[in-house]
């Protein structure tokens, strides 16, 4: 069994990927930790909370950051035009839900579950690394502990999707990615080279929610605001699962393509967000900013068609 803690700023895409986390039979998600992304902070959490209530997840719910790691950063970067103005599709998400929230920050929380289950915590982060780099500074022993940190961030060999450097989860906290990312933990990252390849369509999309589980129905209408971003934004016919695939690793790791070596990210200037990684395989690059920087996985292919089937049978 896989213990997941899923850290997550819902989000249409991370509301697909919890829905996973929580039926899939091969993982155990003990605790969700939320931070500001797709939206503030306390709708993020808000929506956490509405996800849980009405696919019944018992898991508890931590909130996390509400801005960058370094205070210097606003990190105020809407996302409304593609997950609605609620973070959910502007499905009319009621203003508070009646489910308390743990007592803990997201950060403590990450830190005394990871300590509580040692070697045996994937951290799935899917929005902005602050969660991650505050616990690291908090308490810099859980690196040691967690079995493995799984990441939906970045663009190496493609352009971003915020600016032609930047990837979203990355470009709203650079400075927490490149902490985490140099942090003497296994990291392996899913990043818009993969994930833009990872396409389900509205047609797959209705298929999967004709029968009669509500929790698919409910998917496929807060889906709706987001298939349609794709169409007449960005021109494509299906949405990106990009959270999903980070997911989908944790049980099923052949279906990607790897590459290893040191992660870093830009931190300032036009590049602001670019992650870079220096490829093992490569030069060595002595006394640079990549010399002695562990090495970590970057996913660089996917079998798409086999991911979107076994999110649809799960
Ligand atoms: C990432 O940014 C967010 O909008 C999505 O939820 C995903 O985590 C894609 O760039
Ligand atoms: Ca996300």
């Amino acid at each position: 069994m896989n213990k997941v803690i899923f850290d997550t700023d819902p989000g249409v895409d991370d509301a697909m990927a919890l829905l996973f986390l929580h039926r899939h039979p091969k993982i155990d998600l003990i605790g969700v930790t939320t931070v500001f992304g797709n939206a503030s902070i306390e709708l993020t959490t808000r929506n956490a909370q509405f996800l849980h209530r009405e696919w019944g997840i018992a898991a508890p719910i931590a909130k996390g950051a509400g801005h960058a790691y370094d205070p210097a950063r606003n990190g105020d970067h809407s996302a409304a035009v593609v997950h609605g103005e609620d973070g959910l599709g502007n499905i009319g998400v009621p203003l508070e839900i009646d489910l308390p929230l743990d007592p803990r920050d997201a950060a403590t929380f990450i830190v005394e579950t990871v300590k509580a289950n040692p070697g045996e915590v994937t951290l799935v982060a899917v929005g902005r690394m602050t969660n991650l780099a505050l616990a690291l500074k908090a308490d810099p022993e859980i690196a040691g502990l967690v079995k493995q940190v799984v990441v939906m961030g970045g663009a190496f060999d493609v352009n971003g999707n915020v600016t032609p450097a930047a990837e979203a989860n990355i470009f709203g906290d650079p400075e927490a990615a490149d902490i985490v990312f140099t942090a003497p933990w296994k990291v392996v990252l899913f990043g818009l080279d993969v994930t833009m390849q990872t396409l389900m369509s509205a047609d797959f999309m209705a298929a999967m929610a004709k029968g009669g589980d509500k929790g698919l129905r409910l998917l496929s209408d807060l889906s709706q605001f987001y298939i349609d971003f794709y169409r007449q934004r960005v021109g494509l016919d299906g949405m990106a699962v990009h959270d999903s695939c980070a997911c989908v690793y944790v049980v099923a790791p052949e279906l990607f393509e790897y590459r290893s070596g040191p992660v870093r990210v830009v931190c300032g200037g036009i590049a602001d967000g670019k992650t870079i990684q220096a490829p093992d395989s490569g030069r060595k690059y002595e006394g640079s900013a990549w010399d002695g920087q562990p090495s970590q996985l970057v996913a660089v292919g996917v079998q798409p068609q086999k991911v979107l089937e076994l999110i649809r049978d799960t």
